[in-house]
């Protein structure tokens, strides 16, 4: 039987990076009777609402998507149709694991980085609760509610146990917003009580960020809010080499949606440059959820051989490879691997 998957090209370099990983998934063997539904800032604008009904059918049809991204305007327009996603299909657990590539030059070739940063991923600022109280006085909603922030804690508790991580590192401005980040940390205390196996530890989102940068390698499994978890999320990106490179999974109770952590990059849209190896690494992380572990395994191992060589890097990294030449090194390299 072929897994269904809903294939999101989205907008920018979206279709680019999502053609270029489906010919790597492909090349893997693994049976997948791909749906295309299309989620682009232009649909939203001609249809007026935030999440198309086709694209809502196919996630219920299949329950898993691989997912480019969706251009949101700045301070104003519609609604990020990304956030509206993840509310709707209550993907709660966005996990977005980081680390160093064989054989790629960044700032800390040298330190071994292998963290995963787990960002709740329903509320907090992103409730979209904003209002302007009276001409120039905006208030914007931060929500922070036990049920939420329990949730992604025992997720992350358990994924932590399942898969023998050592520490937890619950990051959060509790004494600033002690209410609201308050309830969050009371939450991932409790939680960590449960796992005592674990090493459990709290750092001021600022000085998470300084340490993230001083020492990245003594970082293990990070554990925040929505908002923080999308800016260290860039930030740690940062550290192994860019926004091309970081995967993510956005996970509820009944689907799953897989997606990078970047954006859709209109300065490189239509080039042909754009570099699709988070988007191919995030397709690894969906062979995993499919019970395809052999499959995910050999599109990793393709993708660590690729840069190992070396010759077929897009320019974010240094190299002159067009976004097909990378995808063809991959698919090669993916027939090659046992
Ligand atoms: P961005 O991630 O699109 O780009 C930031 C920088 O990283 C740019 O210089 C870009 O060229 C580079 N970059 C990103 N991905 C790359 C890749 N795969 N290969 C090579 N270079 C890459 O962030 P930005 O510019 O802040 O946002 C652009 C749009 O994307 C906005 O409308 C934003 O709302 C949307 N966005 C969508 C997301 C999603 O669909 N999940 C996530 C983040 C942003």
């Amino acid at each position: 039987m072929p897994h269904k998957v809903t294939l999101i090209p989205g907008d920018g370099i979206g279709p680019e990076v999502a053609a270029a990983t489906r010919r790597a998934v492909d090349a893997t063997g693994v049976c997948i009777d791909w749906e295309t539904a299309e989620l682009t800032g232009r649909i939203i604008q001609e249809c007026g609402s935030e999440l198309p009904q086709a694209v809502l059918d196919s996630l219920d049809r299949t329950r898993v998507g691989l997912k480019g991204p969706v251009t949101t305007p700045v301070a104003g327009g519609f609604q990020s149709v990304n956030v509206a996603l993840r509310k709707r299909l209550d993907l709660y657990a966005n996990v977005r694991p980081v680390r160093n590539l064989p054989g790629l030059k960044t700032r800390y070739s040298g330190t071994p980085i292998d963290l995963i940063i787990f960002r709740e991923n329903t509320e907090d600022l992103y409730a979209g609760l904003e209002h302007e109280v009276v001409k120039d006085v905006v208030t914007s909603l931060k929500v922070i509610t036990r049920t939420a922030s329990l949730r992604i804690a025992r997720y992350t508790f358990d994924y932590a146990r399942r898969e023998k991580r050592k520490r937890i590192t619950a990051v959060h401005k509790a004494n600033i917003m002690k209410l609201g980040d308050g309830l969050f940390l009371r939450c991932t205390r409790e939680t960590a009580a449960e796992y005592p196996e674990i090493e459990y530890k709290e750092l001021i989102v600022d000085n998470a960020a300084m340490q993230l940068v001083l020492r990245p390698e003594t970082f293990d499994v990070l554990l925040m809010p929505n908002l923080y978890g999308d800016i260290v999320s860039d930030l740690v990106a940062g550290l192994v080499g860019g926004l091309g490179i970081v995967p993510g999974a956005n996970i509820g109770q009944n689907h799953a949606v897989f997606e990078a952590v970047h954006g859709s990059a209109p300065d490189i849209a239509g080039k042909g440059i754009a570099n699709p190896t988070a988007l191919m690494q995030s397709a690894v992380l969906m062979l995993g959820h499919l019970g395809e572990q052999q499959a995910a395994a050999r599109l990793h191992a393709a993708i660590e051989r690729v840069y190992l060589e070396g010759a077929a890097l897009t320019p974010d990294l240094g190299g002159t490879a067009s976004t097909d030449q990378f995808a063809d090194a991959v698919v090669k390299a993916v027939k090659g691997v046992s």
